[in-house]
């Protein structure tokens, strides 16, 4: 049995560490990137392009409010988020990396927590550098501007940008570390986090994943592959662990 094999590895290990894609949001109504129901398949990514940004920016806004602040509004951390956030409260997690934006895995208690690819909470201003809460600023004129006149940008990283250099250094130290890594919901498609499962493999990292169906990993680097949604598999997880 796939999940009582997962968990007496993790129970046996000295260091897991999770990896997180869009699909541990996807049943908080957060839909995925990719996929039948992919966001993708309904918006150009290219407004999530840097470049595209500067020379669009009213463009750009319109599909990132559409996307990032008319959806995630509402949504709250499922049962995937919090198994997490108990695994760690037990001392069976180290660490969460993820690469989604949506907080939901500090909402859902986690602590040490890796947002590869920022967050979607603070607007940063390109002028002035200065910081505010989204929730804070009007998003009924696009694009938002900052008092100095600024065009606000949403404070994740966009195609073509850095990743945040902090985030970066912990989740390459976290692969380097690990002896367990837990992939949960991400297709692997995205350079350089997509990167981070390779390297764990490399320093000998068992890898367990949960994915609704097989990813750029499951063939190649995966295990333990336990087939399933998110919810469905952590709660397993979690009963396998004895932890409530
Ligand atoms: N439970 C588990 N896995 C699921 C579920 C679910 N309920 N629903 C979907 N999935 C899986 C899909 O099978 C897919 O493998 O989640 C994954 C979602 O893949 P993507 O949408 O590509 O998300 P992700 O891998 O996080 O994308 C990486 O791409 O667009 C960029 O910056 C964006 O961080 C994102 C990056």
């Amino acid at each position: 049995m796939p999940l009582t094999a997962a968990a007496r590895i993790i129970r046996n290990a000295r260091h897991v560490t999770a990896f997180t894609g869009a699909g541990i949001s996807v049943e908080s109504g957060i839909p995925p990137f990719r996929g039948t129901e992919g966001l993708w398949n309904r918006y150009d990514p290219q407004s999530l392009e840097m470049s595209y940004f500067h020379s669009h920016p009213r463009e750009s806004w319109e599909v990132i409010k559409k996307i990032f602040y008319d959806f995630f509004g509402e949504a709250r951390p499922n049962d995937a988020h919090r198994a997490l956030a108990l695994m760690e409260q037990h001392g069976l997690l180290h660490a969460v990396i993820t690469q989604n934006i949506d907080n939901l895995h500090q909402e859902a208690g986690s602590r040490n927590v890796i947002e590869f690819h920022g967050n979607s909470q603070m607007l940063l201003c390109l002028d002035c550098g200065a910081r505010r809460p989204a929730r804070e600023v009007d998003l009924a004129v696009l694009p938002p501007r900052c008092t100095c006149g600024g065009v606000y940008k949403p404070d994740f990283v966009f195609f073509g940008e850095m990743i945040p250099e902090d985030a970066s250094m912990r989740a390459f130290r976290e692969a380097e570390l690990a002896d367990v890594f837990l992939l949960i919901g991400t297709t692997g498609e995205v350079m350089p986090a997509s990167l981070l499962p390779e390297e764990a493999k490399r320093h000998g990292a068992m890898i367990i994943e949960v994915n609704t169906e097989a990813s750029n990993y499951t063939t190649r680097l995966t295990d333990i592959f336990l087939e399933g949604k998110a919810t469905a598999v952590m709660r397993g997880l979690r009963t396998e662990l004895l932890i409530m």
